[in-house]
């Protein structure tokens, strides 16, 4: 084969998108349905680790307004912020105090309402993140719910008489004995909290809870935001008779998966009807659902359009794959299959082939950097893994979410010890594995790969102190590699990972194809090649993503002509036009037709 492979080594024309299509626009024949938001590459930031304006070691609103310039340099329309409401921190932002409201260490309302404009001048969206399958156990209505049994808010939470008994086991997620209950002694009762016993779960059962929260939703779309990705919605619905739940009845139900038994409470579609009816359908909106719990099964039932609910979703089957069954983010040693992280792309594509909308992504800031998980952050190929997973992102049909610094090939830090770590869920997690005997070494190893704060670490500006976050003592440890890693060297560099992600941006964007065009995988068993084509009328791209340090072949059907590669993260492509071999971790997009 090898000897039969006339290689030719091509230097591929140095064409931007732009140039490529200006020349060659694409077939005008529109495709149906168009929505901005489907068109859309979100850009998300962690604010507390984007820009520290003040010195305090926390990044904040002014902080972002100083940098508008660099993310409207990216070409991205949406932002999506994590919470930035008056919080106590103690899951970062994601148990809110007030709803209506900035956290101090953020900056003030005015500060907020500068930003919103600062985007919009720009022509960039701002999207919210909506946290009301909980709230803060500082929020002035849980402070009034737990004060007696008969106070006007004790409905807004889920409580337990301890006279009945213990209430049945419910999972909670970031305490270290995992339990969902906690009791509290000042009413002799137990209040439900699905994640740290901060965050006690709002009672959607009640009509009078449902109109605070539309009403809050309704504030800030009036002062002007463009959506919400809405934090573990799926979970807002309870059964209020909290049953108790066998393993029996939970595998044979929900697939042994507490997240899907949380994600199917009863009223669920019924709220999120309301509020479309009552909020969402009154505004030109965007709506994202984190989609814990959800299967492809369930999928539609949040995001088809006649159905009134929201607009897409993100799953969590592509992040969770190659983690070992029964240990909590321990990867399989391994690592993951390429064919199985193939086979679970495509399938959700399909889902949405007709019906609803997708997303992609493969960071965020409750997964670990994108270039360590799924590619390789060595020296030698962290660039060239960052290109080629950036690509993927961007060929897929499906709203890209992408998270603030894979645009630099930011990789995990990587801790040594606990006390580095700042996530609630490492500390519990540690705790918890600490106080059954477990294996801690293991723990820590494996957080090195899963963390969530790996992708928490502070935005790398430049080489100056603390990569020019910070004049003063950040929340948490800067990545060592900041004085390669960073915007300031990346913008000096052609090639850069910086340069390639606004190169890929834009060709999504100048090309209906890669929003609309049909998908279809190629060579579905090959272990190293992710292949497939996006097809729009009289229009193909070809994708060829190579996932491995070695060499790979891939033959085509049709011949494959080199001038019309439009983007790839190597000076040139080998091949004679029939046969492909593909560098490690290269990736192609070559126009077929
Ligand atoms: C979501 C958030 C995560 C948070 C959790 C509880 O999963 O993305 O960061 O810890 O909900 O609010
Ligand atoms: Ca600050």
């Amino acid at each position: 084969m090898k000897n039969s492979l006339l290689l030719i080594l091509l230097s591929i024309l140095t064409l931007s998108g732009e140039q490529a299509f200006s020349a060659n626009k694409p077939n005008p024949s529109s495709p149906p349905d168009r929505k901005w938001w489907k068109e859309a590459v979100v850009y998300q930031i962690y604010p507390r680790s984007f820009k520290d304006s003040n010195g305090d070691g926390v990044g904040d609103l002014r902080g972002i307004v100083e940098k508008l310039d660099y993310i409207k340099s990216l070409g991205i329309d949406v932002v999506w912020l994590n919470p930035v409401f008056t919080s106590p921190n103690a899951d970062n932002g994601y148990d809110i105090s007030n709803y209506r409201d900035i956290m101090r260490e953020f900056g003030t309302m005015a500060d907020f309402d500068q930003l919103l404009k600062g985007m919009h001048e720009r022509g960039i969206k701002l999207v919210l993140d909506l946290v009301v399958n909980h709230s803060s156990d500082e929020h002035e209505w849980f402070k009034q719910s737990r004060s007696s049994r008969t106070n006007p808010y004790r409905d807004y939470y889920h409580w337990w008489p301890a006279e009945k008994g213990k209430p049945a086991f419910r999972p909670g997620a970031f305490e270290v004995d995992g339990s969902g209950w906690r009791y509290d002694s000042l009413t002799n009762a137990y209040y439900l909290h699905y994640f740290s016993y901060k965050q006690p779960d709002l009672n959607w059962e009640n009509p009078k809870l449902r109109k605070e929260i539309f009403d809050m939703m309704k504030f800030w779309f009036d002062k002007g935001v463009d959506g919400f990705r809405m934090d573990v919605i799926p979970f807002i619905a309870k059964d209020t008779a909290f049953p108790v739940i066998t393993q029996k009845e939970l595998q044979q139900k929900y697939n042994g998966d507490w997240s899907q038994y949380m994600g199917s409470g009863p009223g669920l579609h019924d709220y999120l009807k309301e509020m479309n009816r009552e909020v969402l359908s009154k505004y030109n909106c965007m709506t994202v659902a984190e989609g814990a719990g959800v299967t492809v099964k369930t999928a539609h039932d949040f995001v088809d359009e006649e159905r009134n609910e929201l607009n897409m979703l993100y799953h969590f089957e592509g992040v969770s794959l190659g983690y070992l069954p029964d240990k909590f983010k321990v990867m399989d040693p391994n690592g993951y299959k390429l064919t199985e992280f193939k086979k679970i792309y495509s399938k959700w594509d399909s889902v949405f082939s007709r019906k609803g909308w997708g997303t992609i992504y493969l960071g965020n800031h409750d997964q670990p950097r994108m270039v360590t998980r799924w590619g390789n952050d060595s020296l030698q190929y962290r660039e060239l893994s960052s290109k080629m997973l950036t690509t993927f992102l961007m060929t897929m049909r499906a709203t890209p979410y992408y998270y603030f610094g894979d645009e630099l090939g930011m990789n995990n830090i990587k801790f040594d010890q606990i006390e580095d770590y700042r996530d609630i869920e490492s500390i519990s997690m540690y705790q918890q594995i600490k106080n059954n005997g477990g294996d801690l070494q293991e723990f820590i190893d494996a957080q090195k790969i899963s963390a969530r704060d790996n992708s928490r670490t502070p935005f790398q500006w430049d080489a100056s102190q603390n990569a020019g976050f910070t004049s003063g003592t950040p929340w948490i440890k800067v990545n060592p590699n900041y004085r390669a890693v960073n915007v300031a060297a990346e913008e000096q560099d052609e090639n850069s990972v910086l340069n390639y992600f606004r190169k890929m941006v834009r060709l999504r964007k100048h090309n209906p194809v890669l929003v609309y065009g049909a998908y279809k995988l190629l060579v579905p068993e090959d272990p190293q090649v992710y292949a497939y084509t996006r097809t729009l009328g009289n229009e193909q791209f070809l994708i060829l993503l190579n996932f491995s340090a070695k060499k790979a072949d891939f033959a085509l059907d049709k011949k494959l002509n080199p001038a019309f590669v439009l983007i790839n993260n190597y000076p040139n492509i080998e091949t004679n036009g029939k046969q492909v071999k593909l560098a490690p971790y290269q990736a192609v997009v070559v126009r077929m037709k």
